[in-house]
């Protein structure tokens, strides 16, 4: 994989993917600029070399359609004042207008090209598509980390199409932090996997049964995991079709010598509530009508001394319903006990992410992914189709 830093870019008109998908809310103001901050550097990086700047990303999922409240006229606005420069937005990201104004720019220009998933070809993947996006270009950079787990025309095909393509900072960042966590991790290396369902992580616990010596377990993904054990679990969600499953995971762990943390004690609610009535109990005392809304004191202290000793910490999910503040708690104690700890601390996933700036640490954790699905891609093992490109067109 080419890195931009390794590549001639002055001058030339170059061609960035990144991921502006943004939370807006319903006047279309930009809830969270961290994935445009993110981007950042590998633009001003290209500015301070005299680059043509042509922007590209999704927002949303548009289906193919034109949403104008998906436009990405809200981030052109953001990312101007950020760089403090003129940020152009294209009326479209292929066609004769948007070729007419890349072949007007000048070094240090930007243009930002409206949103890619306005047309149905992106997410197919389209050759023809991705042709005509690397037509505009000299250089092709890939800086969207957390969109390069999907197979789109401007993350994956365009790469056959571009005369020279590479990776920017935020993605060599990225990959570089995950290696560092798993490929030949300080020991004990923990990883805490949380979340509604035990379906979404199956294929990251699996793969990260082959690396880590411990694995903390929160969420209503928990409770598939108690029932396996005999728990009642009231009226709490949990998948039964994977009861069976997740006792394989555990005899798997038991197998290899991993330690597995289940909760000891839960937050309940007689209903789906954030003003529902609570109690907190020990697992074997579960209310047959009520349901799990978030780890318990006892099990965030047993957490907190899981974590002790861990040099590395790879952590996706939350521990309960976080975003009821009467179920917040055990997410959030297990953010300060991340932040408190002495390891190397990676943390990813859109919910996961949410809960470290609510608690107001995200100064305190080595690295912040801001990948939700690629992130948890990385955490099966996967090569992300993105990074699959760029190697192969390496490669020639
Ligand atoms: C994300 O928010 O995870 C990325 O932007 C990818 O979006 P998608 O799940 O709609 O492909």
């Amino acid at each position: 994989m080419k890195r931009i830093q390794n590549i001639e870019i002055s001058g030339k008109k170059v061609f960035f993917r990144v991921d502006f998908n943004v939370p807006l809310d319903e006047y279309q103001n930009i809830t969270d600029d961290t994935r445009i901050r993110a981007v950042l550097p590998t633009l001003k990086y290209a500015l301070d070399h005299n680059a043509k700047l042509i922007i590209s990303s999704h927002m949303g999922r548009p289906k193919g359609a034109v949403v104008p409240e998906m436009s990405l006229s809200p981030v052109a606005k953001r990312l101007g004042q950020l760089l403090e420069k003129k940020v152009g937005l294209a009326g479209d990201c292929v066609g004769p207008d948007v070729k007419k104004l890349v072949s007007e720019m000048k070094p240090g220009d930007i243009l930002l090209l409206e949103n890619l998933r306005f047309h149905p070809e992106e997410q197919k993947n389209d050759g023809a598509f991705a042709k005509e996006l690397a037509s505009l270009c000299d250089v092709y950079v890939n800086d969207a980390f957390a969109v390069s787990h999907r197979v789109n025309a401007s993350v994956a095909d365009i790469t056959k199409h571009a005369p020279l393509s590479a990776a920017g900072f935020l993605l060599q960042k990225e990959l570089d932090y995950f290696k560092k966590a798993m490929a030949d991790p300080q020991r004990p290396l923990v990883a805490v996997v949380g979340g509604a369902k035990v379906s979404g992580k199956l294929g990251a616990l699996e793969n990260m049964l082959q690396h880590v010596d411990k694995v903390i377990i929160g969420g209503a993904m928990a409770n598939t995991f108690l029932k396996n054990m005999g728990y009642a679990v009231g009226n709490s969600k949990v998948e039964d079709d994977l009861v069976d499953v997740a006792g394989t995971v555990m005899k798997k762990a038991a197998e290899k010598g991993i330690k597995f943390y289940l909760p000891v004690d839960v937050v309940v609610a007689n209903r789906f509530d954030p003003k529902a009535d609570i109690k907190k109990v020990s697992v074997q005392e579960i209310p047959s009508d009520w349901m799990v809304m978030d780890i318990g004191p006892a099990t965030s202290l047993l957490y907190s001394e899981v974590l002790y000793d861990a040099k590395t910490i790879i952590w996706n999910g939350p521990l309960g319903v976080f975003e009821m503040d009467a179920f917040s708690r055990g997410t959030i104690a297990m953010v300060h006990n991340v932040a408190d700890s002495h390891a190397l601390a990676i943390v990813g996933g859109g919910d996961t992410n949410v809960a470290v700036h609510k608690a107001g640490e995200s100064e305190r954790i080595d690295y912040i992914s801001t990948g939700g699905g690629a992130f948890l891609a990385l955490m099966e093992g996967k090569v992300l189709p993105g990074v699959a490109a760029l190697d192969e067109s390496d490669r020639g």
